[in-house]
């Protein structure tokens, strides 16, 4: 953490207790989950960064090209931008493809993150390019949003969040982090959202179920997580990776499957718990989308749609505020 320099507090020094307590909650669930944040740890970190260079994988591939392609046209959109917010950053390569295309010279920007690792890297990754002023915020996207929200910029403000990281969120959550940008933000400011499109199931299974294991190691190695960090005893030969196709909810659904009837005990939760059989662990959801629905989502939060552009099954939008940012704009914690 010393080698951050952060513009916001770290929120979230997350104490051993509070993790045990959500960790144990989660998977006293029905069905059982584990909090998906948790799977970003050094190696898990690592494994996201190999999968994005995964055949199968195709979101950071095409975002990329996306942003390599129409970074002119979303710099000419979003206009004289003073101050550039990345949520959740990954290895900083999609910014430094956004920024290297800018006219204006000096730029601040701010990256949101839980990972010290994804941070750290995308900063080195982001000294490429020359005037940026990088700051550095270890926190919750919707925690350094209310940062912002709380000492406002008078710079014009960009808010990136790309990768499909949105997908991530149930849809309640995900249109609360919108309301977030949009309180966030003032009025000639713009938000990039990268979001990965509905798609055949067969291509949607290959990317979250692909043929090297590489997402499989990534899904499993929250329990390798959970052994070292918590204590527990997870047995890793015991469960399976499963991506499954969950088409009602337009979402990839990634789940670790317990091979056998099992014990596993979370010594420091005082918790055992049996697994039947057959019975999984919810570890993440990856919404898909229709290029309307996500306009619409953004509509919801009080964004007009500027710009979108689409390839290959991805979509690249552009939206700007459409109307002022209400008390209902106002994030509430209720979770
Ligand atoms: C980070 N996030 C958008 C990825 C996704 O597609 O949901 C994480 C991931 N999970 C499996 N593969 C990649």
């Amino acid at each position: 953490m010393s080698t951050l320099r952060s513009a916001v507090p770290d929120l979230t020094e997350t104490p051993r207790l509070p993790v045990v307590h959500e960790v144990a909650e989660h998977l006293q669930r029905t069905p059982r989950q584990l909090p998906t944040h948790y799977l970003y740890d050094r190696l898990g970190s690592t494994l996201f960064e190999a999968i994005c260079h995964l055949p199968w994988y195709r979101i950071a591939t095409v975002e990329q090209q996306l942003l390599a392609t129409h970074a002119r046209d979303i710099h000419a959109i979003a206009g004289p931008v003073g101050v550039v917010v990345e949520l959740g950053p990954g290895s900083g390569e999609k910014l430094v493809t956004l920024l290297g295309a800018r006219q204006r010279a000096a730029l601040q920007v701010r990256l949101i993150d839980v990972s010290v690792e994804a941070l750290e890297q995308a900063s080195r990754a982001l000294g490429a390019v020359p005037g940026l002023d990088v700051q550095l915020a270890r926190a919750t996207y919707e925690d350094g949003l209310a940062q912002l929200a709380h000492a406002p910029s008078v710079d014009q403000t960009l808010v990136v969040f790309l990768g499909s990281n949105i997908g991530n969120f149930d849809s309640a959550d995900a249109d609360r982090l919108l309301r977030a940008m949009r309180t966030a933000v003032g009025p000639g400011s713009s938000v990039l959202i990268g979001a990965d499109l509905v798609k055949p199931e067969a291509e949607l299974l290959l990317a979250y179920d692909d043929p090297l294991g590489v997402t499989a190691a990534f899904n499993r190695n929250l329990l390798v997580r959970l052994n070292r960090e918590l204590g527990a005893d997870f047995d890793l030969g015991g469960f399976a990776h499963r991506a499954v196709w969950n088409a009602g909810a337009s979402r990839v659904e990634m789940h670790l499957v317990s091979l056998r009837r099992q014990h596993v005990c979370l010594p420091s939760a005082a918790l055992e718990l049996t697994f039947e059989a057959g019975e999984s662990i919810w570890t993440e959801r990856s919404y898909k989308y229709t290029a309307g629905q996500l306009r619409d989502m953004l509509a919801r939060a009080g964004f007009g749609v500027a710009a979108q552009w689409e390839r290959d099954g991805f979509a690249l939008t552009l939206a700007t505020p459409s109307r002022p940012a209400t008390t209902s704009d106002q994030p509430t914690h209720d979770h």
